[in-house]
């Protein structure tokens, strides 16, 4: 439902940075801030809103960046406050907006308040952090697992008790029922609010609070042996609690203080409790929770066009009054999409990403179907995959350089990349896809300024789900205008049948203004957007 003054966040498109390999502007293999500044002229020919960026802040990198040793700076490894400052400067001359990834969960071990944390039981600080007893008779407090494998419970020997760590030994939670905690985090939060910053992504915001009698969660029936640790229990006492929901509230409003500012959370749930982060009011119509709970549906969902239909039409139906939707397809945490996908379906990928109802979510170098690299057992870096290894557990193979151009080092750096490249990497790379009017790039550029262009697409309703013969399609409408998306996740040619009508847009970018009724061929792997005729339109 299109409701009230449209804000950015919502007609825009987010464009997601790891910046580590984004672009290296001083020869040490390892993007930097500067670095993405250089490129700022990319993303504005891409036709992309928001930039947000993945942690740069002075941390001892046990999970590259999610183990925060100060909030409130940045690692020199990619910059100083002064770099900070020209980037966001930068950014927003350019009409961009800037979206920080804010890390409330744990974090660093190396962290001050942890440091004190753990100096004595009586440290003020003591309650920052979770700490309990060894169990009677000795060993862990419960059985909570942690999301990289093994105890979520690290003994401390000096004061004789466990932390919490839900991710790495290094990465110890905070105590979100510490009243103490919400004002040092919302007060990180205004520092950067104050800077200019537009929002936050806020990492895990559904593990935020653990249950306060610390029982032990259910096996999982269903688990897989030899598949991460993790989900040998149904973890029902240490995420998606009741109490994250204020929690969530508390944050919204530090934001509501600030114009036009947004809220965004990494939240893997089910999607009826995913709507549930909106936080929708039932003594109100008011929406106070995050305005969008990040969908990662998409990566999840069987690439079939039944299933994606299905999809679409549950989560539409599920979203409380007024909440705006939202469509990410790949992240640093997940499978690159073009291996995911296929390159082929990469083409149609893009078009039902950008032509959804909701804010879509880019991840750098899926423009370029840049496929997961394939990374030496001796140069893995992610401690995911080194805890478990051989599982599937490693996020090196989605994180490796952006390649600018066709040469050895990509313009990505003139040292040692800290991974290697993609396999094609030079072939994909941004300068020989400008070269060729129909790449994948290409395809991007246009489907971008299509979305900016037609109300119908970033503001109008979406209609008529369906899917059949793995064809998914569907319909946008607004500003007078009806478009018809048709997406053929088949690899075979398909023939349907379209009312009357002309081509807007092919993934192959040919074709457009053909004048169209009755039967319509689709290629294997095609998209295309049909704008109806007014009179077709019942
Ligand atoms: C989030 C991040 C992931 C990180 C984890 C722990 O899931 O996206 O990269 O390892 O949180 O902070």
């Amino acid at each position: 439902m299109t409701q009230g003054r449209r804000l950015w966040w919502q007609d825009g498109v987010i464009y997601q940075i790891y910046p580590r390999s984004f672009q290296d502007s001083n020869g040490d293999g390892i993007g930097d801030l500067a670095g993405i500044l250089s490129r700022l002229d990319y993303l504005v020919t891409l036709g992309v809103d928001a930039v947000w960026i993945s942690p740069f802040y002075p941390s001892p990198m046990a999970d590259f960046g999610y183990d925060v040793a100060d909030y409130t700076g940045v690692d020199p490894m990619f910059g100083t406050m002064e770099d900070f400052d020209r980037l966001s400067a930068a950014i927003h001359e350019r009409g961009l907006k800037l979206i920080l990834d804010f890390v409330p969960n744990h974090s660093s071990d190396q962290h001050p308040w942890f440091l004190e944390s753990r100096s004595s039981r009586d440290n003020p600080k003591r309650d920052w952090y979770l700490w309990r007893d060894p169990a009677p008779g000795g060993g862990v407090p419960n059985n909570w697992m942690s999301h990289f494998g093994g105890s979520a419970w690290q003994f401390d020997r000096r004061t004789g008790q466990y932390y919490l760590h839900s991710f790495l030994a290094a990465q110890p939670d905070l105590n979100w029922r510490n009243p103490a905690v919400h004002e040092a985090i919302y007060a990180a939060m205004r520092f950067w609010l104050d800077r200019g910053v537009d929002g936050f992504r806020m990492d895990v915001l559904w593990l935020l609070i653990k249950d306060d009698q610390f029982r032990s969660n259910p096996e999982n029936p269903d688990w897989v042996q030899g598949s991460n640790s993790y989900g040998s229990l149904l973890p029902l006492y240490n995420s998606d609690r009741p109490e994250t929901h204020e929690i969530v509230r508390q944050m919204r409003s530090v934001l509501d203080q600030y114009p036009e500012r947004v809220l965004i959370g990494e939240i893997y749930l089910p999607l009826t409790k995913l709507v549930t982060y909106y936080g929708a009011d039932p003594n109100t119509t008011e929406l106070n929770g995050a305005n969008m709970p990040f969908n990662f549906h998409l990566i999840q969902t069987p690439w079939k066009a039944d299933d994606i239909a299905r999809l679409i039409r549950n989560y539409e139906g599920l979203l409380p009054l007024g909440a705006w939707p939202n469509w990410v397809l790949g992240n640093h945490d997940q499978p690159r999409l073009a291996t995911r996908v296929g390159e082929e379906q990469a083409r149609v990928a893009a078009m039902l990403l950008l032509t959804l109802r909701g804010t879509p979510t880019l991840y750098y170098a899926d423009e370029l179907a840049l496929p997961n690299g394939i990374i030496p057992p001796d140069e893995v870096q992610d401690p995911a995959e080194k805890n478990q290894p051989g599982i599937g557990m490693g996020r090196d193979p989605e994180r490796t350089p952006m390649p600018w151009e066709a040469s050895a080092l990509a313009g990505f750096t003139t040292g040692r990349p800290w991974l290697p490249f993609s396999p094609n990497a030079q072939q994909l790379s941004v300068a020989s896809q400008d070269a060729a009017p129909r790449s994948l790039l290409s395809l991007y550029r246009q489907l971008l300024s299509l979305r900016r262009e037609r109300e119908a697409l970033h503001a109008g309703e979406v209609a008529e789900v369906h899917a059949e013969d793995n064809i998914l399609s569907y319909q946008r409408t607004g500003g007078g205008q009806r478009l018809l998306v048709l997406l053929n996740l088949s690899d075979e040619i398909r023939q349907t049948e379209v009312p009357q009508g002309h081509v807007v847009m092919t993934t192959i970018l040919d074709g457009a203004g053909a004048e169209v009724e009755g039967a319509f061929v689709l290629e294997a792997g095609e998209g295309v957007v049909i704008e109806l005729a007014k009179t077709s339109v019942s």
